[in-house]
Protein backbone atom coordinates (compact mmCIF):
# COMPACT_ATOMS: atom_id res chain seq x y z
CA UNK A 1 0.00 0.00 0.00
CA UNK A 2 3.16 2.38 0.20
CA UNK A 3 3.69 2.31 -3.20
CA UNK A 4 -0.03 2.85 -4.07
CA UNK A 5 0.62 5.75 -2.16
CA UNK A 6 3.83 7.20 -3.12
CA UNK A 7 2.25 6.05 -6.94
CA UNK A 8 -1.31 8.36 -6.32
CA UNK A 9 1.35 11.48 -5.21
CA UNK A 10 3.52 10.96 -8.50
CA UNK A 11 -0.15 10.89 -10.56
CA UNK A 12 -1.45 13.79 -8.76
CA UNK A 13 1.71 16.01 -9.33
CA UNK A 14 1.70 14.54 -12.37
CA UNK A 15 -1.83 16.44 -12.89
CA UNK A 16 -0.95 19.79 -11.31
CA UNK A 17 1.79 20.10 -14.17
CA UNK A 18 -0.47 19.15 -16.65
CA UNK A 19 -3.19 22.39 -15.90
CA UNK A 20 -0.26 24.42 -16.73
CA UNK A 21 0.20 23.37 -20.13
CA UNK A 22 -2.57 24.73 -22.26
CA UNK A 23 -2.32 25.20 -25.93
CA UNK A 24 -2.72 28.69 -27.92
CA UNK A 25 -4.88 28.97 -30.67
CA UNK A 26 -4.92 32.07 -33.05
CA UNK A 27 -8.62 33.40 -34.20
CA UNK A 28 -9.29 36.40 -36.92
CA UNK A 29 -11.02 38.85 -37.04
CA UNK A 30 -11.96 40.45 -40.50
CA UNK A 31 -12.61 43.98 -41.08
CA UNK A 32 -15.74 42.80 -43.47
CA UNK A 33 -16.08 38.89 -42.53
CA UNK A 34 -15.97 39.05 -38.79
CA UNK A 35 -14.42 36.96 -36.10
CA UNK A 36 -13.47 33.33 -37.52
CA UNK A 37 -15.04 31.49 -34.92
CA UNK A 38 -18.61 33.87 -33.43
CA UNK A 39 -19.36 35.74 -37.32
CA UNK A 40 -19.48 38.87 -35.55
CA UNK A 41 -18.05 42.08 -37.30
CA UNK A 42 -16.77 44.72 -35.56
CA UNK A 43 -18.48 48.13 -34.99
CA UNK A 44 -17.54 50.94 -36.92
CA UNK A 45 -18.65 54.39 -35.89
CA UNK A 46 -20.63 56.72 -37.19
CA UNK A 47 -22.07 54.25 -39.40
CA UNK A 48 -21.33 56.98 -42.53
CA UNK A 49 -18.30 57.61 -41.16
CA UNK A 50 -16.48 54.39 -43.74
CA UNK A 51 -15.92 53.11 -46.56
CA UNK A 52 -15.47 49.20 -47.86
CA UNK A 53 -12.25 48.83 -49.41
CA UNK A 54 -12.37 46.03 -51.57
CA UNK A 55 -14.91 43.18 -52.19
CA UNK A 56 -16.55 45.73 -54.34
CA UNK A 57 -16.42 48.54 -52.46
CA UNK A 58 -14.92 51.80 -53.84
CA UNK A 59 -13.01 52.26 -50.66
CA UNK A 60 -11.81 55.95 -50.31
CA UNK A 61 -8.83 58.27 -51.75
CA UNK A 62 -6.28 55.52 -50.34
CA UNK A 63 -6.13 52.46 -53.32
CA UNK A 64 -4.17 49.92 -51.79
CA UNK A 65 -3.95 46.11 -53.59
CA UNK A 66 -7.00 44.03 -52.19
CA UNK A 67 -5.25 41.00 -52.98
CA UNK A 68 -2.61 41.91 -50.18
CA UNK A 69 -5.07 42.75 -47.86
CA UNK A 70 -6.60 39.58 -45.45
CA UNK A 71 -9.94 38.32 -47.34
CA UNK A 72 -9.16 41.37 -49.48
CA UNK A 73 -10.77 44.23 -47.71
CA UNK A 74 -10.50 46.69 -45.08
CA UNK A 75 -12.15 49.67 -44.18
CA UNK A 76 -11.34 53.21 -44.92
CA UNK A 77 -12.15 56.50 -42.95
CA UNK A 78 -10.39 59.76 -42.94
CA UNK A 79 -11.40 61.83 -39.64
CA UNK A 80 -11.06 65.40 -40.08
CA UNK A 81 -10.16 67.63 -36.80
CA UNK A 82 -13.69 68.91 -35.37
CA UNK A 83 -16.15 65.82 -36.74
CA UNK A 84 -17.03 63.25 -34.15
CA UNK A 85 -15.20 60.57 -33.22
CA UNK A 86 -14.29 57.41 -35.16
CA UNK A 87 -14.55 54.19 -33.36
CA UNK A 88 -13.68 50.69 -34.15
CA UNK A 89 -15.04 48.04 -31.10
CA UNK A 90 -15.37 44.66 -30.88
CA UNK A 91 -15.11 41.90 -27.76
CA UNK A 92 -12.81 38.95 -27.86
CA UNK A 93 -12.20 36.26 -25.11
CA UNK A 94 -8.04 36.01 -25.55
CA UNK A 95 -4.89 36.26 -23.68
CA UNK A 96 -3.14 38.12 -26.63
CA UNK A 97 -4.65 40.77 -29.23
CA UNK A 98 -2.75 41.51 -32.37
CA UNK A 99 -4.10 44.59 -34.30
CA UNK A 100 -3.66 45.52 -37.97
CA UNK A 101 -3.63 48.12 -40.34
CA UNK A 102 -2.58 48.99 -43.57
CA UNK A 103 -0.37 52.08 -43.22
CA UNK A 104 -0.18 54.45 -46.49
CA UNK A 105 2.70 56.86 -47.51
CA UNK A 106 1.33 59.04 -49.83
CA UNK A 107 1.84 62.69 -50.68
CA UNK A 108 -1.94 63.05 -52.54
CA UNK A 109 -4.36 62.61 -49.59
CA UNK A 110 -4.27 62.81 -45.51
CA UNK A 111 -2.06 59.73 -44.64
CA UNK A 112 -1.18 60.50 -41.12
CA UNK A 113 -2.26 58.08 -38.54
CA UNK A 114 -2.67 58.46 -34.78
CA UNK A 115 -4.92 55.77 -32.90
CA UNK A 116 -5.88 55.80 -29.31
CA UNK A 117 -6.79 52.04 -28.06
CA UNK A 118 -8.77 51.23 -24.93
CA UNK A 119 -9.01 47.92 -23.48
CA UNK A 120 -12.26 47.75 -21.26
CA UNK A 121 -12.27 51.74 -21.30
CA UNK A 122 -8.55 52.22 -20.19
CA UNK A 123 -5.90 53.64 -22.76
CA UNK A 124 -3.87 51.17 -23.25
CA UNK A 125 -1.73 52.20 -26.29
CA UNK A 126 -1.70 55.00 -29.00
CA UNK A 127 -0.18 54.55 -32.43
CA UNK A 128 1.48 57.30 -34.46
CA UNK A 129 2.83 57.43 -38.20
CA UNK A 130 3.94 60.28 -40.26
CA UNK A 131 3.85 59.83 -44.08
CA UNK A 132 7.31 58.64 -45.34
CA UNK A 133 9.44 58.49 -48.19
CA UNK A 134 9.24 56.22 -50.77
CA UNK A 135 5.54 56.59 -51.42
CA UNK A 136 2.99 53.06 -51.28
CA UNK A 137 1.40 50.81 -48.64
CA UNK A 138 2.74 49.32 -45.78
CA UNK A 139 0.52 45.90 -45.41
CA UNK A 140 0.34 43.73 -41.91
CA UNK A 141 1.01 46.63 -40.07
CA UNK A 142 0.42 45.82 -36.29
CA UNK A 143 -0.87 48.50 -34.48
CA UNK A 144 -1.09 47.30 -31.51
CA UNK A 145 -0.08 44.10 -29.88
CA UNK A 146 -0.94 42.77 -26.22
CA UNK A 147 0.59 39.81 -24.96
CA UNK A 148 -0.28 39.78 -21.20
CA UNK A 149 -3.84 39.48 -21.12
CA UNK A 150 -6.29 38.29 -18.48
CA UNK A 151 -8.19 35.21 -20.03
CA UNK A 152 -11.60 36.68 -19.88
CA UNK A 153 -13.70 38.86 -22.13
CA UNK A 154 -12.55 41.77 -23.49
CA UNK A 155 -13.99 45.34 -25.05
CA UNK A 156 -11.28 46.51 -27.39
CA UNK A 157 -11.83 50.01 -29.38
CA UNK A 158 -9.99 51.99 -31.80
CA UNK A 159 -10.58 55.67 -30.86
CA UNK A 160 -9.40 58.53 -33.63
CA UNK A 161 -10.10 62.15 -32.28
CA UNK A 162 -7.49 64.29 -33.70
CA UNK A 163 -7.47 67.83 -32.93
CA UNK A 164 -4.07 69.10 -35.20
CA UNK A 165 -4.48 67.38 -38.34
CA UNK A 166 -6.28 64.54 -40.78
CA UNK A 167 -6.32 60.92 -39.62
CA UNK A 168 -6.65 58.09 -41.81
CA UNK A 169 -7.45 54.84 -40.74
CA UNK A 170 -7.14 51.56 -43.04
CA UNK A 171 -8.19 48.46 -40.51
CA UNK A 172 -7.82 44.89 -41.90
CA UNK A 173 -8.01 42.88 -39.30
CA UNK A 174 -7.01 41.83 -35.46
CA UNK A 175 -6.35 38.01 -34.47
CA UNK A 176 -6.62 37.08 -30.45
CA UNK A 177 -5.11 34.38 -29.35
CA UNK A 178 -7.12 31.59 -26.90
CA UNK A 179 -6.29 28.84 -24.91
CA UNK A 180 -7.64 25.25 -25.63
CA UNK A 181 -6.96 21.91 -23.42
CA UNK A 182 -4.83 19.35 -25.02
CA UNK A 183 -7.10 16.58 -25.70
CA UNK A 184 -9.46 19.53 -27.76
CA UNK A 185 -6.43 20.65 -29.53
CA UNK A 186 -5.86 16.98 -30.58
CA UNK A 187 -9.32 16.29 -32.12
CA UNK A 188 -8.66 17.45 -36.21
CA UNK A 189 -12.34 18.23 -36.25
CA UNK A 190 -11.70 20.97 -33.74
CA UNK A 191 -9.66 23.33 -34.99
CA UNK A 192 -11.14 26.71 -33.52
CA UNK A 193 -12.30 25.38 -30.38
CA UNK A 194 -14.76 27.82 -28.55
CA UNK A 195 -12.87 29.16 -25.75
CA UNK A 196 -12.98 28.15 -22.50
CA UNK A 197 -12.70 29.73 -18.77
CA UNK A 198 -10.23 29.06 -16.82
CA UNK A 199 -11.97 27.04 -14.42
CA UNK A 200 -13.63 24.94 -17.30
CA UNK A 201 -10.44 24.30 -18.55
CA UNK A 202 -8.98 22.90 -15.04
CA UNK A 203 -12.37 20.45 -14.86
CA UNK A 204 -11.85 19.49 -18.15
CA UNK A 205 -8.19 18.45 -17.44
CA UNK A 206 -9.44 17.25 -14.44
CA UNK A 207 -11.59 14.78 -15.75
CA UNK A 208 -9.61 13.20 -18.33
CA UNK A 209 -6.95 12.78 -15.53
CA UNK A 210 -9.51 11.50 -12.93
CA UNK A 211 -10.39 8.41 -15.35
CA UNK A 212 -7.17 8.02 -16.10
CA UNK A 213 -5.71 7.90 -12.09
CA UNK A 214 -8.81 5.54 -12.08
CA UNK A 215 -7.57 3.28 -14.67
CA UNK A 216 -3.69 2.99 -13.56
CA UNK A 217 -4.71 2.87 -9.99
CA UNK A 218 -7.08 -0.47 -10.87
CA UNK A 219 -4.18 -1.76 -12.94
CA UNK A 220 -1.77 -1.71 -9.89
CA UNK A 221 -3.72 -2.94 -7.49
CA UNK A 222 -4.60 -5.83 -9.94
CA UNK A 223 -1.00 -6.22 -10.19
CA UNK A 224 -0.57 -5.87 -6.23
CA UNK A 225 -2.76 -8.94 -5.74
CA UNK A 226 -1.17 -10.89 -8.37
CA UNK A 227 2.44 -10.64 -6.72
CA UNK A 228 0.81 -11.16 -2.75
CA UNK A 229 -0.77 -14.39 -4.30
CA UNK A 230 2.70 -15.87 -6.09
CA UNK A 231 4.67 -14.50 -3.20
CA UNK A 232 2.22 -15.34 0.13
CA UNK A 233 1.55 -18.73 -2.27
CA UNK A 234 -0.85 -20.22 0.97
CA UNK A 235 -3.33 -17.64 1.17
CA UNK A 236 -2.79 -16.83 -2.28
CA UNK A 237 -3.84 -20.30 -2.67
CA UNK A 238 -6.57 -20.99 -0.25
CA UNK A 239 -8.63 -17.59 -1.88
CA UNK A 240 -8.28 -19.94 -5.39
CA UNK A 241 -9.41 -22.88 -3.79
CA UNK A 242 -12.35 -20.50 -2.00
CA UNK A 243 -12.85 -18.90 -5.14
CA UNK A 244 -13.22 -22.34 -7.02
CA UNK A 245 -15.50 -24.05 -4.37
CA UNK A 246 -18.44 -21.13 -4.65
CA UNK A 247 -18.11 -21.32 -8.49
CA UNK A 248 -18.63 -25.00 -8.02
CA UNK A 249 -21.33 -24.45 -5.60
C1 LIG B 1 -0.69 34.19 -33.21
O1 LIG B 1 -0.36 35.23 -34.12
C2 LIG B 1 0.75 36.02 -33.71
C3 LIG B 1 0.90 37.13 -34.71
O2 LIG B 1 0.99 36.64 -36.02
C4 LIG B 1 2.00 35.14 -33.61
O3 LIG B 1 3.09 35.91 -33.17
C5 LIG B 1 1.73 34.02 -32.62
O4 LIG B 1 2.83 33.15 -32.58
C6 LIG B 1 0.49 33.25 -33.03
N1 LIG B 1 0.16 32.29 -31.99
C7 LIG B 1 -0.26 31.05 -32.27
C8 LIG B 1 -0.59 30.19 -31.11
O5 LIG B 1 -0.39 30.64 -33.42
C1 LIG C 1 -10.64 34.77 -45.11
O1 LIG C 1 -9.30 34.32 -45.22
C2 LIG C 1 -9.05 33.09 -44.56
C3 LIG C 1 -7.56 32.81 -44.62
O2 LIG C 1 -7.08 32.94 -45.93
C4 LIG C 1 -9.89 32.00 -45.20
O3 LIG C 1 -9.69 30.79 -44.53
C5 LIG C 1 -11.36 32.39 -45.12
O4 LIG C 1 -12.14 31.44 -45.82
C6 LIG C 1 -11.58 33.77 -45.75
N1 LIG C 1 -12.97 34.15 -45.53
C7 LIG C 1 -13.70 34.69 -46.50
C8 LIG C 1 -15.12 34.99 -46.13
O5 LIG C 1 -13.26 34.93 -47.62
C1 LIG D 1 -2.61 44.93 -21.94
O1 LIG D 1 -3.90 45.10 -21.36
C2 LIG D 1 -3.88 45.29 -19.96
C3 LIG D 1 -5.31 45.42 -19.51
O2 LIG D 1 -6.01 44.23 -19.72
C4 LIG D 1 -3.09 46.52 -19.62
O3 LIG D 1 -3.00 46.65 -18.20
C5 LIG D 1 -1.68 46.44 -20.20
O4 LIG D 1 -0.99 47.66 -19.98
C6 LIG D 1 -1.78 46.18 -21.69
N1 LIG D 1 -0.45 45.99 -22.24
C7 LIG D 1 -0.07 46.58 -23.37
C8 LIG D 1 1.31 46.27 -23.86
O5 LIG D 1 -0.80 47.35 -23.99
C1 LIG E 1 -17.68 48.30 -25.29
O1 LIG E 1 -17.25 49.62 -25.22
C2 LIG E 1 -17.97 50.50 -26.08
C3 LIG E 1 -17.29 51.83 -26.07
O2 LIG E 1 -16.95 52.26 -24.77
C4 LIG E 1 -19.43 50.54 -25.65
O3 LIG E 1 -20.16 51.37 -26.50
C5 LIG E 1 -19.98 49.14 -25.70
O4 LIG E 1 -21.30 49.12 -25.19
C6 LIG E 1 -19.14 48.16 -24.89
N1 LIG E 1 -19.61 46.80 -25.16
C7 LIG E 1 -19.68 45.86 -24.20
C8 LIG E 1 -20.14 44.51 -24.66
O5 LIG E 1 -19.39 46.07 -23.03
Amino acid sequence: MLLLAKLSTAIWMLGRTTRVILALQNVTIDDRFGDELTHIVPTFTPVDGWWLGGAGGTGGFAKPSASLAYNKTWLDSTHEVGEVERMINFGFTGVSLYVYFIIANSQDFSAFTDYKFLMDGELVGTYTHYVEKPSGYLYNTPVYVNRTLKNEFHNFSIVVDSTEQPVLLLFDYAIYTVTATNDLVNQPSSRFPTPIPPSDVGADVGRTLGAFTLGLFLGMLLLVVYRRQKTQGIAGGALLMYVKRRGDG
